[in-house]
């Protein structure tokens, strides 16, 4: 009971700075209970639990491992527990089940997809492909890892935030249809000899923040250093001191001699920023992602007592989407 009480105070201490209002102690006694009943799950069902910086800070409290899109995979190709429960959205946790057939993987919350994942099916691209071939014989086709197994099934190789640029250029094609984020694939254009035909697909999270907010922070505080995600329109990257995938920029603030930051991306990332680099100070120009937002601390637990909802591939694209999956991986290994 007192450890229990304990745990409540801490997490009031730790939440409440970061949203005033939401952590009061009534929610925290509420979270720390769940905390130890999934702590208690987790081991008795010999399950690691992988999470997105995005996620609800409580979250972290129970999470194994925390990290971008590229950290998750590489992670949880590794696992050897036998159960994975995926706190963030669906592409991530196929992604983990792609790589590790064996494991289960659990997804809390069927409702947590992702804009971009479904902006571009596997027929669209077959059929820009066969287009774009008959004008560009060297095509290959590159997806972000934000996509569904069956896109990743039928592109070349996939990239993430943080290597994108590194895989188109070290492909020896020449021309590269880069799906599905337009803005992504504009940013990769930036910083590549290459030819980039981009698709018109993007996130809507990022996609709604607009400069004028960032120019009127930096105004008010003309040191602060502005992180921005790729995945921001090419208006809002030129304003950027560094653009980092959501690892990097946790990485960046840590190494940095600067000590005020602006963050542009989802907020979930401040949050991890605030507990993880206390000492220096975060300015939000960020937005929230309602798919993130969808798993629960009560819908994890939820998920271990259940075992829901397991993530469930046909050999066939699981086999066609590791395989693109593990060039992304070979090609920056
Ligand atoms: P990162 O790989 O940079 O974490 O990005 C994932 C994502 O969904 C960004 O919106
Ligand atoms: Fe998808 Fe955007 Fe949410 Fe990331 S922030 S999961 S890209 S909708």
């Amino acid at each position: 009971m007192e450890a229990l009480a304990n745990l409540a105070e801490e997490l009031h201490h730790k939440l409440a700075p970061m949203h005033p209002g939401y952590y009061d102690l009534d929610t925290c006694r509420h979270l720390a209970q769940v905390v130890e009943q999934i702590r208690a799950l987790k081991a008795k069902r010999n399950a690691v639990i992988l999470a997105h910086n995005y996620q609800r800070p409580e979250i972290f409290e129970v999470a194994d491992f925390i990290g971008d899109s590229l950290e998750l995979a590489r992670k949880a190709a590794g696992v050897e527990a036998d159960v994975i429960v995926f706190c963030g959205v669906h592409f991530m946790a196929e992604t983990a089940k792609i790589l590790n057939p064996k494991k289960t993987v659990l997804l809390p919350d069927l409702r947590a997809g992702c804009s971009l994942a479904d902006s571009v099916t596997a027929e669209e691209i077959v059929e820009r492909r066969k287009e774009l071939q008959a004008v560009y014989p060297d095509l290959a086709v590159v997806a972000y890892v934000n996509t569904t197994a069956a896109v990743k099934a039928v592109v070349d190789v996939c990239c993430t935030s943080s290597n994108a640029v590194t895989i188109v250029n070290r492909l020896p094609n020449q021309h590269i249809l880069f799906v599905p984020d337009q803005h992504l694939g504009e940013y990769v254009q930036q910083h590549t000899e290459k030819t980039i035909l981009t698709w018109n697909g993007s996130c809507y999270v990022h996609h709604q923040i607009t400069p004028e907010n960032i120019v009127r922070i930096k105004q008010a505080l003309p040191h602060a250093r502005v992180l921005v995600h790729p995945e921001c329109r090419a208006d809002v990257i030129a304003l950027a001191d560094a653009v980092l995938s959501t690892s990097g920029m946790v990485e960046y603030a840590r190494r940095s001699e600067a000590t005020e930051f602006v963050v542009v991306t989802e907020c979930g990332l401040s949050d991890r920023l605030f507990l993880e680099v206390p000492e220096k100070t975060f300015y939000k120009a960020c937005k929230l992602c309602q798919f993130m937002k969808m798993i629960t601390l009560d819908r994890t637990l939820w998920s271990l007592e259940t075992m829901q909802h397991e993530i469930v591939l046909e050999e066939e694209v699981r086999q066609g989407a590791e395989r693109s999956l593990r060039r992304m991986l070979e090609l920056t290994a």
